[in-house]
């Protein structure tokens, strides 16, 4: 039996927030439907965000009422404070994440607040999620590169990784948001991150912009990491990162993981279909 490596779809969310064109709702919970049955366990629908920094995530209540939920499959939404905690608890989000930086100019340019405001507005977050029985997973972006402040020191991300197993996060995901990431500088910041928590409970979530996600994935996969944030179609970005375009593809990450030899339980050819629609999205931008 190939062992079995999670793909966590991240399209509808960090695949569309960074879209120009204002999507309607309806589109976005066509692809969140397609999407459940793929044979994911675990989606991320959307952010309960300010819609003044990031406006294509300001129907975050419409889509989520408008999803059909499936069985089995945890539907997550982005909160960055208590509004937006407030928000995913009124749409009934299956889990929530709090989303750090490891520096701090990407930590001003993403949530206006250094990394120790950041975390001390997630505590109350947390607090609340476990006190309501929602799980949080957290988010540390910049692991190995950031815009404004350069190469990233691997203690850093290392630092923040220990401050959100503090707060309960029952994940980490680790995100190389511009994609400059390299197989050593992602080795290095894991050696570092896997003092603070095991590879069972961390992800490995990279951009492609430079094209070598695959690459990060395998050097991650080779430290026990067993969870890969993607998105279908590869679309995406962060509105904070210059330079962010590009999640890695899920269809991508799939067709790679099968050809080393482990199973992601996926049906394929509902990935091709839905990684279509995330691109027709995007093309009728263009348009
Ligand atoms: P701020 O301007 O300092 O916040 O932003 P504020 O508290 O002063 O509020 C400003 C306005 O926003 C107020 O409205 C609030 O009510 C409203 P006004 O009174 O002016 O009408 N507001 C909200 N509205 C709805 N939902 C909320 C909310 N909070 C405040 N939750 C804030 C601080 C954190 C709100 C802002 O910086 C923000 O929303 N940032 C989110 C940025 C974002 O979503 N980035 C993309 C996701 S992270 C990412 O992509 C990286 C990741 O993929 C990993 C990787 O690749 O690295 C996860
Ligand atoms: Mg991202």
């Amino acid at each position: 039996m190939p062992e079995t490596v999670e793909i966590f779809e991240m399209g509808p969310r960090d695949g569309l927030q960074n879209e120009k064109r204002l999507i309607p709702a309806a589109e976005k919970i066509a692809l969140v439907d397609l999407l459940s049955t793929a044979g994911f366990r675990r989606i991320e629908v959307t952010s309960f965000v300010s819609p003044k920094w990031v406006p294509q995530m300001g129907d975050a209540a419409e889509v989520m009422a408008g999803i059909t939920r499936r069985p089995g499959v945890s539907y997550a939404v982005l909160t960055p404070n208590m509004k937006g905690y407030e928000g995913a608890k009124a749409a009934r989000a299956s889990e929530v994440a709090i989303f750090a930086s490891a520096s701090e100019g990407f930590s001003k340019a993403n949530l206006n607040a250094t990394i120790a405001e950041s975390l001390e507005r997630f505590a109350p977050v947390a607090e609340a999620a476990q006190a309501d029985g929602i799980p949080v997973r957290g988010y540390i972006s910049v692991v190995t590169d950031c815009p404004f402040d350069g190469p990233t020191p691997p203690a850093n991300v290392a630092r923040v990784a220990a401050a959100l197993r503090e707060l309960g996060c029952y994940e980490v995901s680790l995100g190389d948001t511009i994609g400059q990431g390299r197989p050593e500088t992602i080795d290095a910041m894991l050696s570092a991150v896997l003092n603070e928590l095991p590879p069972e409970r961390l992800a490995g979530h990279y951009h492609d912009t430079a094209g070598r996600a695959l690459e990060n994935i395998d050097a991650s996969l080779a430290r026990g990491l067993r969870v890969f944030d993607a998105a279908v179609g590869g679309l995406g970005g962060c509105p904070y990162a210059p330079g962010a375009k590009g999640n890695v593809a899920t269809e991508a990450v799939a067709a790679h993981l099968a050809a080393v030899g482990h199973a992601t339980g996926l049906d394929m050819e509902v990935i091709e279909r839905a990684a279509a629609m995330a691109r027709a999205m995007r093309e009728d931008e263009d348009v």
